[in-house]
Formats: structure tokens, C-alpha cells, sequence
């Protein structure tokens, strides 16, 4: 009979004792900071659904790269909206595309500050979506070569990891072997694993402007009813040589990361993506929830689950309140 012997909340009474039973603690560097490049100077433009976000040109990014050094975050990770999108998405592997153009940048003014690379299609094709289109569907294959060939001008230009976010079936594969073959095995591939087709995503498609223009991400992003083959997923990306495994969105999601957690012995990456950031900040403005402490508490929950790196908007006002 626990009661009246076992009394829980005596570990709870005073902040002392409960900081020193509290089992999960966060890290500014667990924190990496997601950042939109256009091309231009001077341009900072905030993104209205993502308030305190902005489309940035590289030098106003560089400023939130020295911030982010300063606050000690984990990293940040580039997006890229180039000036012209057309069918082939040249924009994402042109040796000088503004991710590309970026990463020399941003390495230049802030050596030391880890930088990330999204590997991605989507924010350079005029149909918004994520490869190349035969038959009114992405084709895996030919997506592949433009994959492996944009995460080649991102490792030339400097990025220290890359992050591929299309869900083409053999990515991780295709990327290592180009990485390999051009004296890139040092850089390691963080893998968006389990990617799920996801209406969080809505405020990212105005940051990069790259909603598809016709259909949707179904045929190739997950289906949010599933978690045992996000298993499978990952496996898949570890075979194929990714060190990092993400799952994204975080928050709907948890239960995939806790189960990532014990599945694989690899650093385990979550996503609190744009409208998990939207979402709470919303509610926020309309007085409804305390910003501060829902952050805190879905990043806690976040890292609880078992992702040790979290990409999120939250980075650097997350940071500051540690
Ligand atoms: C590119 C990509 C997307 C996100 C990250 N990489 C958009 C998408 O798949 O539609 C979403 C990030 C966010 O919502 O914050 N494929």
C-alpha cells in the first residue's frame, strides 16, 4: 500500500529539488536554427506566418549566424530561394546558387559555426515539387543525379553536413557515393528518414515559396498513419550511409522519435517545422498560451522523447531563456 509512505510530490516542493530530479535538460547546442537565403543585399523581409522568421539576403544572414555563434546553437541550417525557378531546378546544384553562394559566406565571417545544408528540389522547381516530373509524378531516379549533384556544390562550397529533405527512395545512397567519389567522405549526410506528408508544413511554403502547383507530396513523403515503416525508412537511410536520422514534424510525431531512440544507436534529429513554430506563436498573440513556457515545454518534450538535435525556429529565443 504506497500511500502514505510513497508521497511523490515530496520531490516536487521546492525549484531546488526539483532541478536536481529533473531528467531532461536543454542545451543551447541542441539547437540548430533554420535560415531562408535570397539573393540581393540588404533584403530582410519577415515571413508574415512565421513572425520573427525573415527571407534573408547573405549578408543580413550572416548577422544571424554571428548571433546564433554567440548564443552557442548547435548549428544553423540553410534554405535557399533562388531568383529564377524552372522545371529542371537548376537553382539547387549551380555551383554559385545562393545556398551555395551562402555556405562560402557564412563559413568566411563565422568559421567555427556548424552549417547545415537542406538538400532539396522543391524551392527551385516552378512546379514546387521536390524532382523532376514525367507523367505528372516525381521520377526517383533522374531526382537522384540533381540531389547528388546539389549536395557536391553545397560540400565544394563548404557546408559541414548535409541534410537531403525529398524522400526519393536510395538518396542517402546516391549522395554518399557522389560525397565519396569526389574526397567528401568526411561529411556526414543528416537524413530527413522519416519525412511525413504533413499539413504543418504550410507557413514553410510561403518562407520558400515553393507550394507545389499542382497535386501534393503524398506519393512521395509519408503517410502520418504509419510508424512501422518509418522504421523501415530508417533503416533503409542507415544502409545507405546517413549518420544522422531525422524524424519530422516532432510534435505529431513523437512517438516515432522515442521509437527511433530505441531502435537505432545513431544521433537522433527532430523537426519542430513551421507550423508547430506558427501554431504556438498564434495562440500566443491572442493571449491564449504563454510563448515562453509552451516553447519550453514542447522542446523538452521534443528531447524527452530521445532527438538530441532539434531543428526549430524557437533556436535562438530558446537559447536566450536557458
Ligand atoms: C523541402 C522541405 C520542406 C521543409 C523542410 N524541407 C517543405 C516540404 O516538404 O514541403 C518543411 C520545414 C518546415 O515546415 O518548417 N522539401
Amino acid at each position: 500500500m504506497p500511500y502514505p509512505i510513497h508521497r511523490p510530490r515530496r520531490l516536487r516542493r521546492t525549484e531546488a529539488i526539483r532541478s536536481l530530479v529533473r531528467e531532461t535538460h536543454l542545451e543551447a547546442f541542441n539547437f540548430i536554427y533554420p535560415l531562408f537565403l535570397v539573393p540581393g543585399e540588404g533584403r530582410r523581409k519577415e515571413i508574415s506566418s512565421m513572425p520573427g522568421n525573415y527571407q534573408l539576403s547573405i549578408d543580413e544572414a550572416i548577422k544571424e549566424c554571428e548571433e546564433a555563434k554567440s548564443l552557442g546553437l548547435g548549428g544553423v541550417l540553410l534554405f535557399g530561394i533562388p531568383e529564377h525557378k524552372d522545371e529542371i531546378a537548376s537553382g539547387a546544384y549551380d555551383p554559385h546558387g545562393i545556398v551555395q553562394e551562402g555556405v562560402r559566406a557564412i563559413k568566411k565571417a563565422v568559421p567555427d559555426l556548424l552549417v547545415v545544408t537542406d538538400v532539396c528540389n522543391c524551392e527551385y522547381t516552378s512546379h514546387g515539387h521536390c524532382g523532376k516530373i514525367v507523367n505528372g509524378d516525381v521520377d526517383n531516379d533522374t531526382t537522384l543525379e540533381w540531389l547528388a549533384d546539389a549536395a557536391l556544390t553545397h560540400a565544394r562550397a563548404g557546408a559541414d553536413i548535409v541534410a537531403p529533405s525529398d524522400m526519393m527512395d536510395g538518396r542517402v545512397g546516391a549522395i554518399r557515393e557522389t560525397l565519396d567519389a569526389a574526397g567528401f567522405d568526411h561529411i556526414p549526410i543528416m537524413s530527413y528518414a522519416a519525412k511525413y506528408a504533413s499539413g504543418f508544413y504550410g507557413p514553410f511554403r510561403e518562407a520558400a515559396e515553393s507550394a507545389p502547383q499542382f497535386g501534393d507530396r503524398r506519393s512521395y513523403q509519408m503517410d502520418s498513419a504509419n510508424a512501422r515503416e518509418a522504421m523501415y525508412e530508417m533503416q533503409l537511410d542507415l544502409e545507405e550511409g546517413a549518420d544522422i536520422l531525422m524524424v519530422k514534424p516532432a510534435l505529431a510525431y513523437l512517438d516515432i522519435i522515442a521509437a527511433a531512440r530505441q531502435s537505432f544507436d545513431v544521433p537522433i534529429a527532430a523537426y519542430q517545422v513551421s507550423g508547430e513554430f506558427s501554431m504556438i506563436m498564434a495562440a500566443a498573440r491572442n493571449g491564449w498560451i504563454d510563448k515562453d513556457r509552451v516553447m519550453m515545454e514542447t522542446l523538452t518534450s521534443i528531447k524527452r522523447a530521445g532527438a538530441s538535435i532539434i531543428l526549430t525556429y524557437f533556436a535562438k529565443d530558446a537559447a536566450r531563456l536557458l
